[in-house]
Order: structure tokens, then sequence, then C-alpha cells
């Protein structure tokens, strides 16, 4: 329920697609949903990289492994001098399978909105790819890119998207994704990773792990407000649920009201009752068939999707 105050016009002087605006609409309406590009400040993305260490998160390891096993596949079907571009550049860790058993990859253009993050990463590659030409582009790669064309003597282009950061898109925005990665790379193809439907509980345990690493990373939405906006979230007083919906094949991460409080982002005050949500994650799982499907509507040609022995998650070659 919302109650305007004397400071609520104040929301309208807050930037739109900011996070103070975007928290103050997700607190204003119905359903209350928030972008889960907020969890990753420079705290939210220690936790995750703590998150892919976890026992019960299985999807880093296990992708790492396919890219590992089918390194020198996927090298051959991108042959000599390729160009790669990383969608949303995130640990290095991955891109280097890649670079150690491409032949002699030409450019590497990690894509990221933070600049700070993509200076550190091009630096630690440069040095250790003396031969590689790192090109990193500041930019939202959720929105349409223009890449250019490649110096000449480079090889294929290649987009690289791991993680399965595809199933925090909805259905919408994934179709978008990607029917704007096969323009940007056309003539080329797309390595992408995308999380497999399977049994609810091992879902349920990777969301929900022991350690409460994810609890933390899905508050700390909260506690970047408190640092950032001044917001003054007890967090004690919210409580991290994460459960797996069946038919909508997605995990949902929620922050649960424990009791009923009112709450003050940036002058406008909303009251939340207890066990009111605020839904900071969609996390969708696919079939290989279901996902091929939405490569092809997107204007990619599949090629070989690889998966782990447990078929937990897939790997993607998409012809662009
Ligand atoms: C980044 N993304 C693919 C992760 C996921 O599994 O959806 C984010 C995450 N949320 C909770 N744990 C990990």
């Amino acid at each position: 329920m919302l109650m305007p105050t004397a400071r609520h016009q104040l929301v309208a002087e807050v930037p739109q697609g900011s996070f103070a605006h975007d928290l103050a609409s997700a607190f204003a309406q119905q359903p209350h949903t928030i972008s889960p590009k907020y969890f990753y400040d420079e705290a939210g993305s220690q936790l995750f990289d703590r998150i892919c260490e976890l026992p019960e998160y299985y999807p880093t390891r296990t992708e790492v492994g396919i890219l590992q096993e089918r390194a020198l596949d996927i090298a051959a079907l991108a042959g000599p001098r390729a160009e790669i571009v990383e969608f949303g550049a995130g640990s290095l860790r991955k891109v280097r399978l890649l670079l150690d058993a491409f032949d002699r990859p030409s450019r590497y253009l990690p894509i990221d909105i933070s600049g700070e993050y993509l200076a550190h990463a091009a630096a630690a590659l440069r040095h250790e790819y003396p031969a590689l030409d790192v090109h990193p582009v500041v930019t939202d790669f959720t929105q349409r890119i223009q890449l250019g064309t490649s110096p000449s003597g480079t090889g294929m282009r290649v987009g690289f998207f791991p993680g399965s950061t595809i199933g925090n898109f909805t259905p919408q925005e994934a179709l978008q994704f990607l029917a704007g990665a096969a323009q940007a790379l056309r003539g080329g193809a797309l390595l992408l990773g995308a999380d497999l439907v399977k049994d609810p509980a091992l879902l349920h345990a990777a969301y929900n792990d022991s350690q409460g690493v994810t609890a933390a990373f899905n508050l700390n939405l909260l506690a970047r407000a408190n640092r950032e906006l001044g917001t003054g979230f007890e967090l004690d007083r919210f409580a991290h649920y994460a459960f797996y919906h069946p038919v909508q094949q997605r995990i949902e991460m929620h922050l649960v009201s424990r009791c009923r409080q009112v709450v003050d982002v940036c002058g406008r005050q909303s009251e939340f009752d207890e066990g009111e949500t605020l839904h900071t994650e969609n996390s969708y799982k696919f079939t290989v068939d279901g996902l091929r499907a939405v490569a092809i509507r997107a204007g990619f040609r599949p090629g070989p999707a690889w998966t782990d022995p447990d078929r937990l998650f897939s790997v993607h070659w998409l012809w662009a």
C-alpha cells in the first residue's frame, strides 16, 4: 500500500533509470519488482564471486568443465585469428580457456557498463597475452551494440556470453538481446552458456546455500541502497526467499518483509506488510531444444550444443 507524503514529489526529481528511481518505483508499484542488475556494486560482485565457489552452486564449475573439455572443438569452429566479443565481461577465468585453446586469437573485446572493471581486466589480459589486441567497450550490452568492422587479418567474430546470464532476462529481453547479438556477430557465431531445467531440489539448494551467501547477495540490494541512497532499511526486517517455479521454469528471488513496516526511498514512503515481497531476480532455466528455438527466432543457426554428463548445464555454438 502507498502512503504519499509531503516529500512525495522528490521522487520526480530522481533521474529515470537510476537506482533511486527504480527502487522507489519498485516499492510504489504492484508487484514490487526491481532489476537484478542492481545487485552488482563492488560488494555484490564480490558476493557473486563467492556464490560461484559454493558447493551447491553447480553452474560455474559445470560450465568451466564443459568449456575445458570442449575447448579444442570450440577452437576448431572458431578458426585462426578469431576476435572474441564478451558480453558483460565477468571473471576472466572463462575467456582464458578460449584464449589458451584458440589458434592465435587476434582481438578481445570485453563489453561492460563498468569502465573501471574493464580497465582492470584489460590491463591483466594485455600483460598475459602480449600479442592480443584488447579493446574494451564501455557500454550497456543489453542495448543494441555497434561493433564496427574488424581490422584486416582478423578471423571470425565469436561472441561469448557465459554463466547463463541470459536466464536473468525476461523471455522478451532474451529474444531482443539475441537478435541484437545475431546482428552484431553476423558472419560469425555466439558461444552461449545456459543453465538447464533439472530436479527442483538441486535448483533450490543452489539458490538457498547453507552458508547464507546467496541470502547476503540478495540482501545486499538493500544494503547498497543504504550506502548509496541513505535509505534506512533494517536488513533483519527482510528475509531472503528463493524458490523454483516449475511452470515458468525459473528461480525467483524475493526479499520478504518479516513485519509490517514503512520504507522510505528518496522521500517516498511506502507501507510494506508482513509477508509482502520485493521481487529481485528471475533466473530462467532452459531445455537444449527450447534455447535453440529462441536462438533460431533471433536469427541464429544452431551448431553443436554440449552438456555435462549430468545434464546440469549447456554450452551452445550458434552461427550468426
Ligand atoms: C548471474 N546469474 C546468472 C546468476 C544466476 O544464477 O541467475 C545470479 C545469481 N543469483 C543468485 N545466485 C546467483
